[in-house]
Order: C-alpha cells, then structure tokens, then sequence
C-alpha cells in the first residue's frame, strides 16, 4: 500500500533544550557538538525528530527566546560549522531537525531593536510596537507582561514606550508592517536553504495585538500568587484574526521547501486551537495540544474526556498531536508521581497523533529544587514558584560526578538532580524494568505496529472509574490499551475474550491474557494485541 502519511505523522519528536542537554566544552552548558556526541543514543531511543529550543545569539536573558541575531548561532553553543556538522549527522540516522523558530519579539539587543529605539524618525522605529504615554504619563494600557507587571516599557530618550510581552529585554516586532514579514521570512529562507526540516514556533498565536490598543479584562479568579501569565484574558493581544494571514504566509513558504513540518506553540481551548490548522488546513499542521500538560486532575474520566473532546473536535484531515511536558512546564513525574507517569508514558505513545517528547521525561526525571540565589529564569523574578529553571537541569546520562553533562569538576548552569546516580542513562539502559526501558519499547513498538502510529482510535466505556481504555486499529489488526491512572489494583472486563499483552507500564507482565475478567494492577498499563 502506498503510504500517505508523512515522516511528521508516523514519527515521534524529542524536544531538546540545548543549554541542559550536552556540555562538551566544560563551561557547564549544553551545546550543538555535545548534542552531536549523543545523537547514538537518541537513535537508540528510536525516536524520529528533534526539536532544538532557540540556539542564536543571544544575551539569554530569557535563556534563548531574546534573539540578537536570527541567521547565526550563539557562541555558547557552537559555530554555524558547528550546526551543519549536527545537521548532517542527524540526517544520516534518518531523524529530523527542527529548530525554535521566535517571531514575535526580538532581544532589545538586536540590530533592528537598537535602530528602532535611536528615534523616532528611525526608518525601524515601526518595526516594533512604540506608544505615546497614557494622559497621566504612564504606560499606553493596562497590558501586563507574562513574566510580571506592565507590558510597557518607557523609553525615556524618545519619550515613548515600547511593548513587551515578555522580558522588558524582549520588545515585541510589529507584525502588521510587511518589512517584518520579509525579513522574517528572509530568515525562514535561510534555515530552511541550510536543510533543516522544520520549525517550532514560538506563541504563533500572539504575533499580533489589537489595532486600537483597547484594555485587556482582568480574570476574575486571578489572585496574587497566581502566575503573572494568567492575570489577565488577553482578548487584545492574543488570537487575534489577522494571524491567521500570517500564520498561511509562513506556511506556504514552509511548503515551497517540500515535506516540511510547522508545529505552532498555542495555548487556547480547542475551538480556537483548531482554527490554526486553518480552514483549509493552510496554517500549522500541529498547534501544539497541551491539554496533559495543563490537566488539574490526573484522572482517568478527565484524560478521557480530554482524548474524545480532542478527537471530536478535529477537522477533518487534521493531523492529532499531544505533549507531556516541556521547558515552561513542571515534569510529568513531578505532577503525578514519578510511578503514575510511566502509565502517562504509555498513555503519549499509543495515542493517534504525534507525541513530543521533552529530552529527560524518559528516564522519569524530575524538577529539581534551585535555591533562590541559583535562579536564572525571569519567569521567577516576583516569586521563585513561578520559575521554570526546576524543569530544566542538566541531563542525567551516567553516575559520573558531572551526571555525564558536564566534565568532573565543571559547574553546571544548573544544579543537578539528587537522585542522578541512579536515574541516568547508563544504568537504566542496563535495567531490565528501568523506566527508559520501557520508554524506549514504547517507542520501538509505536514504529513497529502501524496501528500505533496511523490506526484510528476508540475510547470504551468500562466499569472502573480509575481506568482509561481504548483501542487503536489498522488493516483489521486491533490493540487495546488499558491504563490503570490509579494507585490501587482496578478489575476490569473487556468486550473482549483473548489477547496477548505486547508491553506493560511496569515491564512485569507480557503473553496471554483473559479480557473479559482481569484485575489491572495499580499505576500500571496494558498494551494488548487483540485475537481475531
Ligand atoms: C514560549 C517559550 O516556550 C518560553 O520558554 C518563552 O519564555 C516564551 N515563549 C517567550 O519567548
């Protein structure tokens, strides 16, 4: 048979964050020839595309998400020889790249930026979003940053501010003015000439703000202490509908470089995410869904009703993603428990659609404790809760006393877990029931059973409320996974008779299996091949 579904579709993606991942250079950063020494092992793991966090020039103050300068690499993490030297080896494994690809703000450091602030008169001064004073002298609107206060800043030499939706050292671009666009397609151009095979795109559904600058409402829930992000409802800055012009531009010029994918980072509730995919599926072809990441209660009624509302609501020929975590987010294994997570495991990858996975989530890492005077993000500069460095330590590949990320005697840019020596790498690939172990069969079996990786899916109602069940099928093969999201033993009765257990969340049990009586024990899961 002909296969119609692209590498994005069949294959799976492995989020790395550059910085945590691989230092080769001994100055306790990760960086591109460090990834390049552990491309064996991502193969191993046998997933099919990476996808790079920002990697440009930077001044980090939001650790690569402020770009100085989009057509180069920061020199923390190598040279542009560098990239390529990557970009080859990854290309001959057979997996894919994917880079982080930020438009709607700029580091202030950026040329653009700095032109645009020399004066009014400036030939770039629309290239970003400038605004006289309130009456009263104070900031435009009640815009509020996502890491925290204003979203203006005043610019005392012009007498204007300028708009910030992040860091004040992340000014963001005017994506009306079609010199942006250019220039920012210029430099989709030019990663895309250098053969990588994608982008991810940072809060595609901000890049434009209301044209008459009105007040965002409140929320009326929000308390202080909440995270700054979730003060107001960003009826004016976010979602707006000239995106979506934006959004078809970039894609057909992703589409003119052949079997390209275009992932979109958008946090919304599902009507409005499924308007990205774009009427005539001409937007991105994955807006990100991050309904695990967000779920209040790890229950198996509401990762069901999330699974089936998500399934319900898809347009027709629309491509199904899911995530588990990733770099803004606490650990999988830190929100439910790092036993509870392998079942979540299971649950990212026997789903229909492409799972992301974020590098370290498969040895059941979890966040690690940064003592305030550590701390890097800005996310936590008004309260140290809200930081995100916890979920961002150093990779844990051996029991080394740099954990294998970094050289025996070199700092890393954050500290490592305490329990590295004996959750990395090298020990769980030898252990039998490791975690890994069963992250990495998850995997070779998703590539292996096309109903896994392309079959339809089906949610059956079953007795216990504690489980979550459904059935992936393909060509008349039909696979059941049971997933117990409890920690007690559940009983459970199919409407099935027999069947083989392929793979089990706690690596205990596989062969031949009763289906219309059988007790699933707590915190684990079943994938089960159906007899005819
Ligand atoms: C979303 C990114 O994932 C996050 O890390 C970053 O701080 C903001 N966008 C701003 O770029």
């Amino acid at each position: 048979m002909e296969n119609v579904y692209s590498w994005w579709q069949q294959g799976v993606v492995y989020q790395i964050y550059p910085r945590s991942f691989m230092d080769s250079n001994g100055d306790g950063v990760g960086d591109l020839s460090g990834i390049r020494q552990r491309l064996d092992y991502l193969q191993w793991l046998g997933v099919d595309a990476l996808w790079l966090s920002p990697i440009y020039p930077s001044p980090m103050a939001d650790f690569g998400y402020d770009i100085a300068n989009y057509v180069d690499i920061e020199p923390v993490f190598g040279s542009l020889q560098d990239f390529d030297a990557l970009l080859h080896d990854v290309h001959q494994r057979h997996m894919k790249m994917i880079l982080d690809f930020v438009p709607n703000h700029t580091s202030d450091e950026h040329a653009w930026f700095v032109a645009s602030r020399a004066s009014r008169e400036s030939e770039k001064r629309d290239w970003y979003i400038w605004r006289d004073p309130a009456a009263d002298g104070g900031p435009p609107n009640n815009w509020t940053s996502f890491f925290g206060g204003s979203a203006w800043e005043f610019d005392a030499a012009s007498g204007q501010y300028y708009l910030h939706m992040f860091d004040v050292k992340q000014p963001d671009l005017n994506w009306r003015n079609p010199l942006v666009r250019q220039a920012m397609y210029d430099v989709m151009r030019f990663w895309l000439d250098r053969g990588v095979d994608g982008f991810r795109v940072d809060v595609i559904w901000m890049m434009i703000k209301d044209t008459q600058f009105r007040d965002n409402p409140e929320r009326p829930d929000w308390k202080p202490g909440d995270p700054p992000y979730a003060r107001q409802e960003g009826i004016y800055t976010e979602n707006q509908p000239e995106v979506h012009d934006v959004i078809r531009e970039m894609r057909s010029l992703v589409d003119s470089y052949g079997e390209k994918v275009f992932i979109g980072e958008i946090y919304l509730p599902l009507p409005q995410l499924m308007e990205y995919y774009g009427e005539m599926l001409d937007e991105v072809h994955l807006p990100f869904n991050f309904q695990f990441v967000q779920l209040a209660n790890w229950h198996a009624r509401d990762i069901r009703a999330s699974v089936d509302a998500y399934e319900t609501i898809l347009p027709e020929g629309a491509w199904p993603n899911w995530v588990l975590g990733n770099h803004d987010r606490s650990r999988i294994a830190t929100r439910i428990g790092r036993a509870q997570s392998r079942v979540a495991q299971m649950l990212l990858l026997t789903l229909r659609g492409t799972p992301t996975c974020y590098y370290g989530d498969e040895l059941g890492m979890e966040d690690v404790a940064v003592p305030p005077e550590l701390m890097h993000d800005p996310q936590g500069k008004d309260n140290p809760i809200h930081s995100r460095d916890p979920e961002r330590s150093p990779m844990q590949w051996n029991a080394d006393s740099g954990a294998g990320f970094c050289a025996d005697g070199v700092t890393p840019w954050l500290p490592l877990s305490e329990d590295y020596r004996h959750f990395n790498v090298e020990r769980e690939q030898q252990e039998e029931r490791s975690y890994l172990t069963l992250v990495q069969n998850l995997l070779t079996l998703r590539r292996q059973i096309p109903a896994l990786h392309v079959g339809s899916y089906a949610s059956i109602d079953v007795a216990s409320e504690e489980c979550f069940v459904y059935v992936r099928e393909h060509a008349g093969k039909r696979y059941v996974v049971a997933l117990n999201c409890s920690n007690a033993d559940q009983a459970l009765s199919l409407p099935f008779k027999e069947g083989t257990i392929m793979l089990s969340a706690s690596l205990e049990r596989t062969g031949p299996i009763a289906l219309e009586d059988f007790v699933l024990p707590a915190n684990d899961g079943y994938l089960i091949e159906i007899a005819d």
